[in-house]
């Protein structure tokens, strides 16, 4: 099998004017599991919304290649059915579409990259069997099919639902952004299996993007990467995460003190916009 190669070169994004990423280097080759890990306001949010194409993300320089083709230059949608996966750490709820609607339109338009609005649909059965298997090895209740999709969600379930949906796409990579985040450790474990089971099945390149140590104790990462004032300053294996675990981020800052002022200044940032709010 060939294995696709996801290369970040040179990443400049700002929003609103504030340039937030500065030079980003990242290169994941299917199969392989990278963490990238970072404090609070350091830009891996704003990293994972570049990768996907969010409109208010304006990247002034670099590139992003899959297996050499440009994704800045493509929609979300097309960056989607070129084989990139995005978990949103805050997801949105879509009242009144189903988990198991929602997903037969996600698969289909992956699949079909040429369907046209209004063109048939994956066939209900072979939809129905997919999914019933998928939800199998996830060890999910074939009911949760028919809930809305994150309406009244818990934490859990809404990362269970984004798990069942990297599990249908089966993407060439998947990014996902804080998907520990407000989960109980069972949450977490539960989540990062499932995770685990779908990058085995597919061969799927993983960026894990936390500043906790806690899902890495589940999805195990060959690459750490350091975030730091908007550039990655450090890369290693994973005695990286023991390192930050223990010694906080202050070696970092006295290795790297351009970087460090760049975060200060990021931080002063971040706090007089929540003034103005
Ligand atoms: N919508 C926005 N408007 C203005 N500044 C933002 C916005 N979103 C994020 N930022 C700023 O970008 C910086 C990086 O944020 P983010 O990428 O969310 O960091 P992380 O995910 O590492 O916590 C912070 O200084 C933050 O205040
Ligand atoms: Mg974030």
């Amino acid at each position: 099998m060939s294995s696709k190669v996801l290369k970040i070169d040179n990443l400049h994004v700002a929003i609103a004017g504030k340039e937030i990423l500065k030079g980003v280097n990242l290169t994941i080759r299917q199969g392989e599991v990278h963490a990238l890990m970072g404090p609070n306001g350091s830009g891996k949010s704003t990293l994972s919304y570049a990768l996907m194409g969010h409109p208010n993300y304006e990247v002034s320089e670099g590139s992003v290649t899959l297996d050499g083709r440009e994704m800045l230059e493509l929609e979300p949608d097309e960056r989607a059915k070129a084989g990139l996966f995005l978990a949103f750490q805050y997801p949105t709820s879509i009242p009144g579409v189903t988990v198991a609607n929602f997903l037969r339109h996600a698969v289909t338009n992956v699949r079909n990259p040429e369907r046209k609005e209004g063109e048939d649909l994956i066939s209900m059965r072979d939809f129905r069997k997919e999914m019933r298997e998928r939800m199998d090895e996830l060890g999910m209740d074939p009911e949760f099919a028919r809930r809305y999709l994150n309406e009244g969600f818990s934490g859990g379930e809404k990362k269970r639902a984004e798990v069942l949906q990297l599990s249908m796409l089966q993407p060439a990579f998947a990014v996902l952004d804080e998907t520990d985040s407000g989960l109980d450790i069972d949450a977490v474990r539960i989540v990062a299996e499932g995770v685990n089971k779908v990058a085995a099945r597919v061969s799927t390149g993983v960026l894990v993007i936390t500043h906790y140590k806690r899902i890495l104790d589940y999805i195990k990462p060959g690459f750490v990467h350091i975030l730091y004032g908007g550039r990655i300053v450090e890369s290693g294996g994973p005695e990286l995460v023991d390192l930050l675990e223990k010694e906080g981020y202050d070696w970092v800052r006295e290795k790297y003190p351009e970087a460090a002022r760049d975060e200060d200044e990021m931080e002063q940032h971040a706090a007089a916009g929540q003034l103005a709010h």
